[in-house]
């Protein structure tokens, strides 16, 4: 089975499509990651991002892997370095924007996901998994939030809380508004994009989080497909 989680950044894709893996006995798979990987080298080797060809071999040749520990955690590994920590710096941050737009990059990167899909039993969370990389994916799900939830969520977690769980930290308001300006740039950027913007696919759930707990959003998912809600209640934990 294959279950696609599209959606904008900070809508808990991954939060969310790590937890469903677990229980249900998915692989899961994080493509968000590929892209900062491929964005991180490009920085380590000096490429500009903005040059298209440059990029587009690097793109090419490197190695990007995953590992995960029993408790869904995954690890990110690049040319056999773990680069999980590296991929989410603001520089990455800033350069992953123009990578992900390079219609070479995505066409290395679609191929990878397609060859880890090929093994079946998938979750995989991005922007185009149920428009290009799964059309024929058994579930198909567009999650959103406001800018703001979105925006409050990521303050938290930079704080070391998860709001995912309940667990709240204060946050300043200051860098609330810089990551919310931040999320509105890469949301632009993501969805006016020529090559596969952001866009749910025609035939996927759209699920507002905003006001929905962690646990609602994955009961609402389960609640799609029998199959995956079974593999949830035959879930020991
Ligand atoms: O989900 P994320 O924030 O880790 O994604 C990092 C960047 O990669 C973001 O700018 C969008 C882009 N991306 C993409 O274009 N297609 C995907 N399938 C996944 C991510």
């Amino acid at each position: 089975m294959i279950v696609a989680i599209d959606g904008p950044s900070g809508s808990g894709k991954s939060s969310v499509a790590r937890e469903i893996a677990r229980r249900c006995g998915l692989t899961y798979l994080d493509t968000g990651a590929m892209y900062r990987s491929v964005a991180l080298a490009c920085l380590k080797r000096g490429v500009d991002p903005e040059d298209a060809d440059a990029v587009a071999d690097v793109a090419r040749c490197v190695s990007i892997s995953f590992e995960t520990a029993g408790d869904g955690s995954q690890t990110v590994l690049l040319d056999g370095e773990d680069v999980s920590a590296a991929i989410r710096t603001p520089e990455v941050e800033l350069a992953v924007s123009p990578v992900s737009a390079n219609p070479a990059v995505r066409d290395v990167m679609v191929s990878l996901q397609r060859a880890v899909g090929k093994g079946g039993d998938v979750i995989a969370e991005g922007r185009d998994i149920g428009t290009v990389v799964f059309p024929a994916a058994d579930v198909k799900v567009f999650l959103s939030a406001s800018p703001e939830a979105r925006a409050r969520r990521r303050a938290v977690q930079r704080q070391g809380g998860n709001l995912a769980t309940g667990d709240s930290v204060a946050v300043d308001e200051a860098s609330e508004q810089e990551i919310l300006a931040d999320l509105v740039r890469r949301d632009t950027y993501d969805s006016s994009r020529e090559t596969s913007p952001l866009r749910p696919a025609e035939d996927a759930v759209r699920i507002d989080s905003s006001e929905l707990s962690f646990e609602e959003v994955i009961g609402a998912i389960l609640a799609l497909s029998p199959d995956l809600g079974a593999r949830a209640e035959g879930d020991a934990s």
